[in-house]
């Protein structure tokens, strides 16, 4: 049984399908959640037992706000899930320059941002707990292996990769208490997926978005897409103890995706 009684946690991205899930799973464990999000979207779809922080994650200065208001408050930081992003689906002729930058904004410069802000109240924590504190940013299959019409989310979600791998080899030379992983979810139903496959339908890659949604489901060998719930329970295991020895890693959770 997975306990995170006592620590804090802050999840990005949290009125979103699997933003939602792993504060369910992470309060479910004993953990305090601070669920975050950008204003408008979020506060209304706040998840259940949180407390709730407007946060665009491309904001400098909202991260360093967070940080002293998460310092007066609780005093720590534990775990750390960097889970906003976007998923837009383009022709690559079509990206624009804006496009390609809002992406990377979000997905790549965002789990930076949080956890360049955030560090010092993780290594600050980290020594409470067998483990240390733990980061996970949620990076895609498409981190790992290309996607058409999707340059932009690929490049973005492969930085994230490799940015966790550096972190975890850099902290360690430090000594600093601080686990770096990241997670690479395979097709997950949610909000998301919903509007990607439409897209693909406007880009022509199929007749309709329920064929483009049927074509993805056969190509993860489990035959179905994931439900955000089996990405949180990733994501509450790398947060504990239990995954006290797993650091500049990546858990890939995609029912057989990248087997081939
Ligand atoms: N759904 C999938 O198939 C899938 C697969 C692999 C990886 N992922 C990744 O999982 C994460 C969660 O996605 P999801 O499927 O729950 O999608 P979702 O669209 O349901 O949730 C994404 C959340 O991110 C938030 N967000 C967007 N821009 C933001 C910003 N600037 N600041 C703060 N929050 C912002 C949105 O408001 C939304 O609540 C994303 O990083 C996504 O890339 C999803």
């Amino acid at each position: 049984m997975i306990s995170l009684e006592g620590t804090v946690a802050l999840v990005t991205g949290a009125a979103g399908g699997i933003g939602r899930a792993t504060c369910a799973a992470l309060i479910e464990a004993g953990a305090v959640v601070i669920a975050t999000g950008t204003n408008g979207t979020a506060a209304a779809r706040k998840p259940p037992g949180t407390e709730w922080l407007d946060l665009d994650v491309t904001d400098e200065a909202a991260w360093a706000a967070a940080a002293a208001d998460i310092e007066h408050r609780h005093g720590r930081l534990d775990i750390l899930v960097n889970n906003a992003g976007v998923s837009i689906v383009e022709r690559f002729e079509d990206v624009t320059y804006a496009s390609w930058r809002r992406t990377m904004a979000i997905n790549t410069d965002g789990v930076f941002l949080g956890i360049r802000a955030m560090l010092p109240l993780l290594r600050a924590a980290g020594p409470r707990r067998e483990g240390g504190a733990s980061v996970i940013s949620v990076s895609s299959v498409a981190g790992i292996v290309g996607a058409e019409f999707n340059a932009a989310y690929c490049a973005s979600k492969g930085a994230v990769r490799l940015l966790t791998k550096s972190l975890a080899l850099e902290f360690s030379a430090f000594g600093y208490p601080v686990r770096v992983n990241s997670i690479h979810p395979g097709g997950v139903d949610t909000d998301m997926v919903e509007s990607i496959f439409q897209s693909y339908a406007d880009v022509g890659a199929a007749e309709t978005a329920k064929i483009a949604y049927d074509a993805a489901v056969r190509s993860h060998p489990r035959g179905r897409m994931a439900k955000p719930e089996e990405i949180a329970a990733g994501i509450r295991f790398m947060a504990s103890d239990e995954a006290s020895n797993m650091h500049g890693s990546e858990m890939i959770l995609d029912g057989g995706f990248t087997a081939r």
